[in-house]
């Protein structure tokens, strides 16, 4: 795959985001990192893993923070693998691919079969600027990887467009999918506590689609699964896709099916969602498997009533439902 380097900005013109440095994902004093001690261990990751996978859960992804650096990553998706006979069938991560691209060949072998890399840019300045690191080289040869294995099923890349950064690179991005069989997502700048977000710097997928459109204006609409966060589109011809995560603009709770495990263990049936239950403390505590899906249920049984229109709160029914979002790592 080849780049070609894009208009490269100066730092005076991205002076309007120079006050929000770390604007993007995390509050600009950074976040605290979670004590070791606080986090699951990778025995109580596999055993929550198992735990859902034997009640019907058949897709788990990996996330962060940033999944690559924890330690026993290999371990824990070769330990995922072999969840496979009681039903798994999708083990997913979501990675900035700072640290992947060497891992990236054994994480496959180890079972890895999907894998969505964070890339909002095709300017290595605009990276270091965006990222507070350098290493746009290192999520491209990360990616270039995923590209050449024939045993990841999908490769994605998650592009959070913001107004005045990214947005004039949009047509770059859908460019990449005429070579290669890569997913690109854009996605719709989202409030998280202390991120400096602005309803200015967001820009809606209809605008995006509409400037698309005027260069590419064939292109199709691709029918989607009923889950999926995106809704695709392609250029005739082009071997890969590009779509919209309208998150802000057409929020998909209805079809959302995610339940996410914090690092620190606690489950959460919403991404905006603050109640959350602590697994780790009730394994710590010694509750046994019967005790822990009792628990899981009751928190997916509130999920189920506002989404996934189950009236039945049979937990088993309700977890085969869903896909499980793993940070594995703070915060
Ligand atoms: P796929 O299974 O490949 O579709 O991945 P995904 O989109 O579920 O996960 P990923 O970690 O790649 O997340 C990409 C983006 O999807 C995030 O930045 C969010 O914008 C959005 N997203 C993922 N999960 C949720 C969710 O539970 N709620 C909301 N509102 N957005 C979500
Ligand atoms: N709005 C939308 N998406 C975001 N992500 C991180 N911060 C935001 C935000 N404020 C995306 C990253 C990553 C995914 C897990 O979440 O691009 O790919």
């Amino acid at each position: 795959m080849q780049f070609a380097m894009y208009g490269v900005t100066s730092i005076k013109q991205m002076s309007y985001f120079n006050k929000s440095t770390g604007f993007y994902c995390m509050p600009e004093e950074g976040v605290q990192l979670t004590p070791n001690a606080k986090i699951l261990t990778d025995e109580e990751v596999i055993r929550l893993a198992t735990l859902f996978v034997r009640a019907g859960v058949t897709k788990i992804r990996l996330t962060g923070g940033e999944p690559t650096v924890r330690k026993g990553i290999l371990e824990i998706v070769r330990d995922l693998n072999s969840l496979r006979p009681l039903g798994l069938n999708s083990i997913a991560m979501t990675s900035n691919g700072l640290a992947l691209h060497r891992r990236l060949p054994q994480l496959i072998e180890n079972g890895l079969t999907h894998l969505n890399l964070s890339l909002d840019t095709l300017d290595p300045f605009k990276f270091e600027f965006i990222t507070k690191r350098r290493g746009h080289d290192a999520v491209m040869k990360a990616l270039n990887v995923a590209l050449a294995s024939s045993e990841l099923q999908s490769v994605k890349l998650n592009v959070v467009v913001v107004k005045g950064l990214n947005d004039s690179e949009v047509l770059d991005f859908v460019e990449m999918t005429r070579n290669d069989p890569v997913s690109v997502r854009f996605i719709e700048f989202m409030p998280f506590t202390g991120n400096k977000w602005d309803k200015a710097k967001m820009v809606p997928s209809s605008s995006l689609l509409g400037h698309i459109t005027a260069r590419y204006p064939d292109v199709i609409r691709i029918s989607d699964e009923i889950n999926d966060t995106a809704r695709s589109w392609k250029v005739p011809g082009y071997r890969g896709t590009f779509g919209f995560i309208s998150s802000m603009s057409d929020h998909f709770c209805s079809s959302c099916n995610r339940l996410r495990i914090t690092a620190d263990g606690q489950i959460k049936v919403c991404l905006f969602d603050a109640k959350e239950v602590s697994l780790r403390d009730e394994m710590r505590r010694g509750a046994g498997d019967s005790e822990l899906l009792r628990i899981i249920g009751q928190a997916v049984s509130g999920k189920a009533e506002k989404h996934v229109h189950m009236e039945d709160i049979d937990v088993p029914m309700l977890l085969s439902a869903l896909e499980l979002m793993f940070s594995i790592l703070g915060p």
